[in-house]
């Protein structure tokens, strides 16, 4: 048995998958094969979770039959909302929100008792869990302003209807492709912590709600999804200080602060998607309010030109540009690891139905460092 220790698990290989692959020197991330950048540009985000989950791309029927059912999965029950007030009244924060939710949902789920080894009904509580969670969501934000939930528009995609749900208004086609492309650039990326976290939990061949709740605990840090609120929040510090950008993040990284957005364990060069985000901003930026847009360009600018981050692999990742594009969306801030996690219900789950497929416990070693031998003291005689 090998004994090399191996921190973080940095490029320990700990599964096959079929679901996607990145290739963290090109910059590029596939899906079953498919580039991101074809995938953000022409499917739906519907489409990407048949691809995750079915393994091939719907054709038109298979898709509309697809939507059409998970519409009819959205509705959350009258118990998971009272605990949403619950939640909202004691001004939890929304993931840890999250979190509760999602792990109640299986309360009222009419699969709760399938065996474990039941596939199908474990394909249903994966779909039920991704209709559900923007519904959860956006009522917990309505709750928390004291407005009332609103109900799921089966007429709407799942992108469109959460911001339906969320504003109380139907978007306009832009922030509706925009949304839907940011949900398709988030639904899966390898086996990054929060995935692996859903994994482990699966292997256990514990139920889906299990492996999603914890899952959404894994992303909560801001060293994963936690990162692109943070960025929003520089964004704010940078608007109101006297400094300007470039001197703000100067000061910041003499400092020896960390910029948040910038940086990822697997690219050593810009993120695919935040490429696609830095477009979709800087379109959003074109038609309304562009001090996001430049202060963001102005951070990447003098990290890449003057202090040479980029060229030593410190580029932005996905959380950079999705920040300025939720903003700009009128997107609450503290909603957007909520909504990276409402994304990655698909890539989660994805994980947990194809590793469960052919299942071995995931059960790694630690290696001991504490003493080998001590004389158990009497508590009366410490
Ligand atoms: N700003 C400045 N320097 C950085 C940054 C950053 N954001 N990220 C890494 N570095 C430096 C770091 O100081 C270290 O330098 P040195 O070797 O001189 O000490 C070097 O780069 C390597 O850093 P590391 O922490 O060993 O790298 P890692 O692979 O463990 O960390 C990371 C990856 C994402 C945790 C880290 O880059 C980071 O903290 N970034 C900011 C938070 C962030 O944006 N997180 C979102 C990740 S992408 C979304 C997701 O997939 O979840």
């Amino acid at each position: 048995m090998a004994d090399e220790l191996t921190k973080g698990l940095e490029g320990v290989l700990a599964a096959e998958s079929e679901l996607s692959s990145i290739d963290g020197d090109a910059g590029r991330l596939i899906y079953r094969g498919y580039d991101i950048e074809d995938l953000a540009a022409e499917a739906s985000f519907e489409e990407v979770l048949f691809l995750l989950w079915r393994g091939h791309l719907p054709t038109r029927d298979e898709l509309d039959e697809f939507t059409a059912a998970m519409a009819d999965e959205r509705a959350i029950d009258a118990a998971v909302l009272e605990t949403i007030r619950s939640l909202a009244a004691a001004d939890e924060e929304p993931m840890a929100a999250m979190r509760t939710a999602v792990s109640m949902l299986s309360a009222t789920d009419g699969d709760a008792d399938a065996p474990a080894d039941d596939r199908e009904a474990a394909r249903r509580k994966a779909r039920r869990i991704v209709a559900k969670t923007p519904t959860i969501l956006a009522a917990y934000d309505r709750v928390r302003q004291g407005e009332s939930p609103i109900d799921p528009d089966p007429d709407l995609g799942l992108a469109a209807n959460f911001l339906y749900m969320l504003t109380g208004e139907e978007p306009d086609d832009v922030a509706a492709e925009t949304f839907d492309q940011a949900l398709i650039l988030h639904a899966d990326h390898g086996l990054n912590a929060s995935t692996f976290t859903a994994m482990v939990v699966g292997s256990t061949m514990a139920d889906m709600y299990a492996a999603v709740t914890a899952g959404v605990g894994a992303l909560s840090g801001p060293l994963h999804g936690g990162a692109n609120q943070d960025v929003m929040e520089v964004m704010f510090e940078i608007d109101e200080s006297d400094l300007g950008p470039r001197e703000w993040v100067q000061r910041a990284t003499d400092e020896g602060r960390r910029i948040p957005g910038f940086g990822h364990r697997v690219y050593n060069v810009k993120d695919p998607r935040a490429k696609i985000l830095q477009a979709r901003s800087e379109e959003l930026a074109a038609n309304g309010d562009d001090t996001w847009y430049e202060i963001t360009t102005t951070i990447e600018d003098y990290l890449s030109e003057e202090k040479g981050l980029v060229e030593k692999g410190i580029a932005p990742n996905v959380d950079f540009y999705s920040g300025s594009v939720y903003y700009q969306l009128g997107i609450p801030i503290d909603m957007y690891t909520p909504i990276f996690a409402m994304s990655r219900t698909g890539g989660w789950t994805a994980h947990v139905l194809e590793y469960q497929a052919d299942n071995r416990l995931i059960r790694p070693r630690g290696r001991y460092i504490g003493p080998e031998e001590r004389e158990y003291v009497p508590i009366d005689e410490r």
